[in-house]
């Protein structure tokens, strides 16, 4: 069994990066160097960190741990074709990188992944990845702790699967202002997936180098109005 938690920086409008397409790491610059190291250290329990495949087109993220020592964990990506820059810091720095494909992927894009040194390719899923065959896997390779670090889409997916054990929110004080900027579920879930109600317990609340940080929990009974 896995758990997976959220970890996710929403700016006061409920946006998770300043603009459309633009990089959450502009985000990151408001943050602090306590919140940075406290932020890694969450990384750093962690035995996997997933991010959707277009995080991986959009910000170019290393996902690794730097600002405090501890190891780097798995990097899982899914992307149902397989289509990743083959420019990207986490396909060429040779770290573990996990990409989950599904079996849109075609023979030419799978093979220029596997070229990538420490890069390994599963399939999983027929049209697009299937989440709950890909946590199953990580299971079976001893993963116990997986931290998901978004983007709307990917977070969307999982949420709309019920895979989400913990949500953890850095609330970055700021407001966007830009309607195109991306919320932190995206407001047209993928078919069949229902993104209904559904409840969370705050298990805890701090401030860390002046970012409020909240931590929920799924309540073990379902939502009653
Ligand atoms: N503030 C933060 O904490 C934070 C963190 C991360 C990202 N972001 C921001 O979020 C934005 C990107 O979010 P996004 O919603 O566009 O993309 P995303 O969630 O990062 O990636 C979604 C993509 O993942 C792939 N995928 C494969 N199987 C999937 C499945 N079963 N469910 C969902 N996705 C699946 C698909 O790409 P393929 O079709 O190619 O497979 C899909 O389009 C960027 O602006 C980024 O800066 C913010």
């Amino acid at each position: 069994m896995i758990e997976i938690t959220t970890l996710s920086e929403l700016t006061i409008d409920g946006k998770l990066a300043l603009h459309r397409a633009s990089s959450s790491k502009e985000l990151f610059d408001y943050s602090t160097d306590e919140l940075k190291a406290w932020f890694h250290g969450q990384r750093a329990l962690s035995d996997a960190i997933m991010v959707g495949a277009n995080t991986v087109r959009v910000d170019d993220p290393q996902l690794t741990v730097r600002h405090v020592d501890g190891p780097n964990p798995l990097r899982v990506i899914p992307s149902s074709d397989g289509l990743l820059p083959l420019s990207s810091a986490l396909l060429n720095d040779g770290l573990p990188t996990l990409v989950a494909t599904s079996r849109k992927a075609g023979p030419a894009t799978l093979a220029a992944l596997r070229r990538k040194p420490g890069v390994e390719v599963v399939t999983c899923g027929e049209t697009e990845v299937d989440l709950a065959a890909l946590m199953a896997m990580l299971a079976e390779r001893g993963i116990r702790r997986l931290i998901v670090e978004g983007g709307s889409t990917l977070l969307s997916s999982l949420f709309g699967h019920g895979l989400v054990s913990k949500i953890i929110i850095k609330h970055i004080p700021i407001i966007s202002g830009d309607p195109d900027a991306p919320t932190y579920l995206t407001l047209s879930p993928r078919p069949g997936l229902g993104l209904g109600i559904s409840r969370w317990r705050m298990d805890e609340w701090f401030v860390k180098g002046g970012i409020g940080v909240s931590v929920y929990a799924r309540e073990a009974q379902p939502w009653t109005p």
